[in-house]
C-alpha cells in the first residue's frame, strides 16, 4: 500500500513541531522529528566521550543509535535514549547547539537516512525537520517551508523555555536562533531551503491555528 508523507521544513523556532504533531494526529499519521536524531547524536557523543569534530566516531555512534520514541502514562512523549529518558535534556539550548554541530558531518547525515526513512509506515507521516523535502523524502505528497521572522521564533523559544521551567535571555535566543539559521543555511550538505514544489508558509503573524488548518486543507488536495 502506499504510505503519503507530509515533509514540514523550516528553521529552528518556525513552529514545524507543533504543525507536524497538530496535523499528524488530524491524519492519524506518524511523525518524524528528525531534529531529535541530531539532539540524540549529540547526548550520545557526550555519554560516550566522543569530540563532536571525529566524524568517523560519529558516524559509528549514528549507525548504532539506540533510541525509543514512547509516550508516558499521561500520553507525553518520552525519548529513551540506551534506556534513559534524555526528553529533557536534549531539548536545551546547548543540545540543538550541539546537534546543528554534528549535522553538518556528511557521514553523519547518511547514517541517519535510512533511519529516517523507516519512519514512513502506514497510515502515514509527518516529517520535521531542515531536508524533508530535499534530500530524505525528495517524493514527499506535500512540502510545506515554514518560516518567521528571527524575533518571533526566538520570542516563541523564550516562552517555552519558561514554561519548561529553564531559565533564558531573550537577547542571547535571538543570537543562537541567527547562529544557528547561518549555519543551517550555509552548510554545503543539505542546507536548509525550501525544496523543489514547496509552499512557503510564514507563521510570524499568520498563527498556529491558522497554519495547521492551511497544512490540512493543502494536505486534503494533495494527490
Ligand atoms: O529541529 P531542531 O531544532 O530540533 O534541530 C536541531 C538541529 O539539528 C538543527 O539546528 C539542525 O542543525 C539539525 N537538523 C538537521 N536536519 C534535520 C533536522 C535537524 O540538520 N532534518
Amino acid at each position: 500500500i502506499y504510505v503519503p508523507v507530509i515533509a514540514i521544513d523550516g528553521p529552528s523556532g518556525s513552529g514545524k513541531g507543533t504543525i507536524a504533531h497538530r496535523v499528524a494526529s488530524r491524519l492519524g499519521f506518524h511523525v518524524l522529528d528528525s531534529g531529535a536524531l541530531y539532539r540524540l547524536l549529540g547526548a550520545a557523543a557526550k555519554r560516550h566521550a566522543v569530540s563532536i569534530e571525529n566524524e568517523a566516531a560519529l558516524e559509528v555512534l549514528a549507525a548504532h543509535l539506540d533510541v525509543q520514541f514512547t509516550v508516558d502514562a499521561q500520553g507525553e512523549a518520552v525519548i529513551l535514549l540506551e534506556g534513559e529518558d534524555v526528553s529533557r535534556e536534549i531539548r536545551t539550548e546547548e543540545a540543538g547547539r550541539v546537534a546543528s554541530q554534528v549535522a553538518v558531518l556528511p557521514k553523519v547525515r547518511n547514517a541517519l537516512l535510512a533511519r529516517q526513512q523507516a519512519f514512513r509506515e502506514a497510515p502515514g507521516l509527518v516529517a520535521d525537520g531542515r531536508d524533508m523535502g530535499t534530500v530524505v523524502f525528495p517524493n514527499a505528497d506535500l512540502k510545506i517551508f515554514l518560516t518567521a521572522s528571527a524575533e518571533a521564533r526566538a520570542e516563541r523559544r523564550y516562552k517555552q523555555l519558561l514554561e519548561k521551567g529553564f531559565g533564558a535571555s531573550l537577547a542571547a535566543l535571538i543570537d543562537d536562533i541567527r547562529a544557528r539559521d547561518t549555519r543551517d543555511t550555509e552548510r554545503s550538505i543539505a542546507p536548509l531551503k525550501p525544496a523543489d514544489g514547496a509552499l512557503v508558509l510564514d507563521s510570524t503573524d499568520l498563527g498556529i491555528d491558522a497554519v495547521v488548518q492551511r497544512v490540512f486543507d493543502e494536505a486534503k488536495k494533495a494527490p
